[in-house]
């Protein structure tokens, strides 16, 4: 339960004095602009501080606003998110923007309300930009921030249930500093990253440990309370790297939703029993080229190092294969495109391509 002595200026005071003096100079936190604010905050959900810094500084040096980013062609945009993975928070994001420019004159709205209403804007991301940019008392609730205010304030609601995140923004709205909710909610932001870990609490070094209920009661690793993950599924894909004699390599683009949407991949089969291989490239061949017959030679065959790579709800196994034929047609029709390895690493490759793709050039 939460504790109703709480001195809430004292932990205000003492919270905003560590960010001040402790506060990360990381790049999105030398602008007030709520258009690189939003970028920012998408960049870093379910991605690390580490990671997104180049990101983010490549993204803001190609689009530095949003008129630049609204109306950018969609294979450069998944090419600049190339690895940070969740490809439809860009997509959502660039549909967004749009909607800022056409709807509100380039002017990111700086009501909850309105904000609210873009494309991929949820809860977190309004607070995160209405308070950093535009220093409005709103809460900003993300993994982090239950987290840390779980100890803090002992509540032992499962955060892995959608109703909890109300209780916790109940709790930044009783706890927020009226005067820099900016640094408030980025100091309970510092101290998840810095401090109030998952694993290994630095309660000894922690600012507000004189505030924590948690910490009072040596339940600080007991909680955040989160039910049970569900156990991710596995599949298991036979990829078919299929390269002519000239080296070129054919690729393939993903559908426009699911998993890695809109990126480039090769080929794949999911891998039941083992295939013959010829029989699969042939039809490949014949249904997606313009001039239908076409007899393909295949010169040699060969398995690939295996790439194994996790996603939230699904690990992929995958099983690539060298397929060298002697000729291929050159007129592939969407979404196949039959390119040299230079011409194909300009597009967008989900991650586990892009290590297949490496292992061509080794
Ligand atoms: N995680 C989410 N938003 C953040 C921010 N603004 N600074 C650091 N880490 C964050």
């Amino acid at each position: 339960m939460e504790d109703p002595t709480l001195d809430i200026t004292a932990f205000q005071q003492h919270l905003l004095s560590w960010y001040e003096s402790e506060r990360r100079d990381l790049p999105w936190r030398r602008t007030k602009e709520p258009y690189k604010i939003w970028v920012s905050e998408v960049m870093l959900q379910q991605t690390r501080v580490d990671t997104v810094i180049p990101y983010y500084e490549r993204f803001i040096e190609a689009f530095p606003t949003s008129e630049s980013f609204a109306y950018a062609n969609e294979e450069l945009v998944l090419k600049m998110w190339e690895g940070l993975g969740y490809y439809s928070r860009v997509k959502n994001l660039q549909k967004g923007v749009r909607e800022v420019v056409e709807s509100y004159g380039g002017q990111v709205p700086s009501t909850r309300k309105d904000i609210s209403k873009l494309k991929g804007v949820g809860p977190y991301t309004a607070g995160a930009v209405l308070s950093i940019a535009y220093g409005l008392p709103e809460h900003a609730v993300d993994g982090n921030v239950m987290r840390v205010l779980a100890r803090i304030l002992l509540i032992d609601e499962d955060i892995q249930l959608p109703r909890t995140r109300k209780t916790f923004e109940q709790a930044v709205d009783r706890l927020i500093s009226k005067e820099d909710p900016s640094s408030f909610n980025q100091g309970l932001m510092e101290l998840g990253a810095l401090i109030c870990k998952p694993q290994r609490p630095q309660c000894l070094l922690c600012p507000v440990q004189e505030h924590c209920i948690a910490y009072a009661q040596g339940k600080e690793t007991q909680l955040p309370v989160k039910s049970k993950k569900t156990k991710t599924r596995r599949e298991t894909w036979q990829v078919l790297v299929v390269q002519d004699e000239r080296g070129r390599i054919l690729i393939q683009k993903r559908p426009n939703e699911g998993l890695l949407a809109s990126l480039w991949s090769f080929p794949l089969q999911e891998q039941t029993s083992p295939q013959p291989i010829q029989p699969v490239v042939e039809h490949m061949v014949t249904k997606n080229v313009t001039n239908g017959e076409f007899l393909v030679q295949l010169k040699a065959t060969q398995p690939m190092q295996p790439v194994k790579h996790v996603f939230s709800h699904v690990t992929w196994l995958l099983n690539p294969i060298l397929i060298q034929v002697e000729t291929l047609p050159t007129d592939w029709k969407e979404p196949f495109a039959l390119l040299s390895i230079e011409e194909a690493k300009q597009r967008a490759f989900g991650v586990p391509f892009q290590k297949i793709i490496q292992q061509l050039e080794d």
